[in-house]
């Protein structure tokens, strides 16, 4: 596990678009796994402006969402559809049908959720997996307890990840829906690259207990541990509960110039 640390939220965009940028420039194209919520924000909003300053182009490229809210169509102001397809997707050049995500109104959702492993799999896996984390260490919308090993399938929401996302709604937390549809860790984790962004005071810990606790249900982001490909990208404020943190310095600053995440 690669630990990255930057002053400014600017560079945390700067290096996660670097990797993007870098799967996308493979000639037989690339598979994206996208976030949504504030975090990856930064990285969509640099590989916008690549596309448009430097010819960055998504024709051959295909995306992955990681998670949707049950019983809102990918319409609603507040899905995850809408929000990636405005957020990045829609301000780009994918193929049409190029991005798929969980189909939160699907009248089988269990069958849904098939589905869309099955399109992973598919598509050849995932290439690239951008990732948030929740104020409980959830990734995706995997909360405490899920199974290390598990796919794609519904999930109840913990009150404080409702609490967290009444953001997005135009009210309270009782706007948001209780479930979800969510790639499961082991969906996440057979990705080829994972890429933690996190970024604030408020993630500081449950980025120390995904990054240096141990590998338990409880805190879901701590399986980035077993994985043998991640990079997790931090400003300081999230960084700052890390006990390693010299020693994560140390070792940035002494990476050669070919090494790249
Ligand atoms: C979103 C997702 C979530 C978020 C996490 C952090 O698709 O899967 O795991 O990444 O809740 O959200 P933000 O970035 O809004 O703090």
């Amino acid at each position: 596990m690669e630990i990255l640390l930057f002053d400014s939220p600017d560079d945390v965009a700067r290096v996660g678009a670097d990797i993007v940028e870098r799967a996308v420039r493979r000639p037989a194209g690339a598979v994206l796994g996208l976030a949504t919520g504030t975090s990856p924000l930064g990285i969509y909003r640099e590989l916008i402006r690549r596309h448009r300053d430097d010819g960055l182009s998504f024709a051959s490229t295909r995306a992955f969402l990681l998670d949707e809210y049950v019983g809102l169509a990918r319409d609603h102001p507040a899905s995850y559809a809408r929000f990636i397809e405005s957020e990045f997707v829609g301000q780009v050049d994918f193929a049409p049908g190029a991005a798929d995500g969980p189909n939160g109104t699907a009248a089988d959702l269990v069958a849904e959720c098939e589905r869309y492993e099955a399109a992973i799999a598919a598509a050849g896996g995932i290439d690239v997996q951008l990732l948030g984390i929740g104020a409980d260490g959830h990734i995706g919308f995997n909360e405490p307890g899920s199974s290390l090993g598990s796919r794609t399938r519904i999930k109840t929401l913990t009150a404080k990840t409702r609490a967290d996302n009444a953001r997005f709604f135009s009210s309270s937390p009782d706007d948001v829906p209780r479930h979800v549809l969510t790639q499961g860790v082991g969906t996440i984790s057979r990705a080829g690259h994972l890429v933690l962004v996190a970024l604030g005071k408020a993630k500081a810990a449950p980025i120390a207990l995904a990054v240096e606790g141990p590998v338990t249900a409880m805190v879901p982001a701590s399986a980035l541990q077993l994985h043998p490909h991640v990079t997790v990208l931090l400003d300081t404020a999230a960084a700052s509960r890390l006990r390693l943190i010299d020693y994560y310095r140390e070792t940035q600053a002494g990476k050669p110039p070919w090494q790249v995440p």
